[in-house]
């Protein structure tokens, strides 16, 4: 089997080996447009393996040099952390939380003051020091029953925009519309990583990706304010067509743009369902409707948070509300212990490290849950998740982090 457990970064020429052998740990088959797309945003020397006897893979886990919007738009340097595996022969005897750490001290060395991940299940990543930082809605909606509200934004009568009729642009415009609206959107929304041109070019014009069962992916744009992607599942049923439209990308700058994006979309013919999944908690959607009813609204998975260096993390975002709070970090893997107190003065944060009476103390996955403004601290502190040393200081340090847009990251990136 293999003597050594211990984890080695992959050379170049076996990277592909490595993404191939470790789909297996998650039941999958990597296509041949996926695999050249995964290979080419690998970085070796960040992509960790454990190898049997026989040189494959039984177990891994990478991570790809990022950047993370925070609340006022500044980007701060973040380790995504991905393909986080071990085969059933090797589980269970720490070889996920060995190959974790690498992951984290090497980011650490690299000065990223976040790491950032997609979990494939909850129970797995609290331990670690991660949270869950930008919850997210899936939604469905019964388009037949689905009217929108005549004021809505986005309306014919009160959308005066010149390019407000939606387009249909080629797979290449797409691209280019993507790659400049997703860097003026991160100025805007917390929580989203950096797109690279290749990544978007592999998801926008390679059909395989993404294609399960449905049709072939279809484009909408509003000028460069907005961009969308679908797929239609057929159902073709005895009473008349149920499709449903499953959205894929979706991209709006501003409200207009959003409205007429989903206007467009529960226009589409033969369609019954309108399905989007991963959306912001804050979508337009729901609230275009007259019958609100006609969208559920189910609980998504967004990204996971792990905060590295609470000083660089805090000081980078802008804070919503002034005020002074000493705060105690604990961290059972050590890495972000601290106290620091911070100033929030006209938006612009301040740490400074002390060894004051603290004010609040919070386990770091707690910080790492209100860092973008995700979940609000105070109700992190009701279920137990941070507490209060000083009266009113909670209520203070849970306005400053509160902020008035959701967090997302639009795309799961890597
Ligand atoms: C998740 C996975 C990588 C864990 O690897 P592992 O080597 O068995 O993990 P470890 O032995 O280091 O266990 C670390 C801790 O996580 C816990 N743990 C591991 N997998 C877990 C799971 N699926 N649910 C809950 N807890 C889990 C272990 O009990 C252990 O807890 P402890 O240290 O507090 O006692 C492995 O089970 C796997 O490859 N799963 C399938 C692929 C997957 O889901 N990967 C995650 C991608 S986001």
């Amino acid at each position: 089997m293999t003597a050594d457990l211990t984890p080695t970064p992959v050379p170049e020429d076996d990277l592909e080996a490595f993404l191939r052998d470790l789909a297996l740990a998650f039941g999958e088959e990597i296509d041949t447009d996926e695999l050249a797309m995964l290979r080419g945003e690998a970085e070796a020397d960040r992509t960790l393996g454990v190898r049997d006897d026989g040189g494959r893979f039984l177990a891994g886990a990478a991570a790809q040099t990022h950047d993370l919007s925070v609340p006022g738009g500044a980007r701060v340097p973040t380790a995504v952390v991905s393909l986080l595996a071990v085969r059933s022969v090797l589980r269970r005897r720490g070889l996920g939380r060995r190959l974790i750490g690498a992951l984290h001290e090497q980011a650490r060395e690299r000065g990223e003051a976040l790491a950032a991940l997609q979990a494939s299940e909850g129970a797995i990543y609290g331990r670690f020091g991660y949270a869950q930082a930008e919850p997210t809605a899936d939604l469905r909606v019964d388009v037949r029953r689905s009217a929108l509200r005549p004021d809505a934004p986005g309306a014919p009568a009160t959308s005066g925009a010149q390019d407000a009729a939606p387009s249909i642009p080629t797979p290449d415009q797409a691209v280019e519309l993507a790659v400049g609206l997703w860097e003026r959107l991160r100025d805007q929304v917390p929580g989203m990583a950096h797109l690279t041109r290749s990544r978007a070019t592999a998801l926008l014009t390679r059909e395989r990706i993404g294609r399960r069962d449905a049709g072939p992916r279809q484009l909408l744009a509003v000028g460069d304010r907005g961009l969308a992607s679908y797929r239609l599942h057929e159902d073709w049923g005895r009473t008349g067509p149920h499709h449903t439209l499953r959205v894929g990308w979706f991209l709006a700058t501003d409200a207009d743009a959003e409205a007429r994006l989903w206007r467009e979309l529960l226009a589409v013919d033969l369609v019954a369902t309108l399905s989007a999944r991963g959306q912001p908690v804050d979508a337009l959607l729901p609230r275009l409707l007259t019958d609100p009813w006609a969208a559920e609204i189910d609980h998504g998975e967004g990204m996971w948070l792990r905060v590295l260096d609470p000083s660089a993390a805090l000081a980078a975002r802008t804070l919503d509300a002034d005020g002074e709070v000493v705060l105690e970090v604990h961290d059972e893997l050590g890495i972000a212990e601290g106290r620091w107190r911070l100033v929030g003065q006209g938006g612009t944060a301040s740490m400074v490290p002390c060894r004051d009476t603290p004010d609040v103390s919070l386990p770091v996955a707690s910080l790492g849950a209100a860092l973008l403004g995700g979940h609000r601290l105070a109700t992190l502190a009701r279920a137990g998740q941070a507490s209060e040393h000083r009266l009113g200081a909670m209520a203070t340090l849970d306005r400053m982090l509160a902020w008035p847009r959701a967090p997302w990251c639009p795309i799961p990136l890597a």
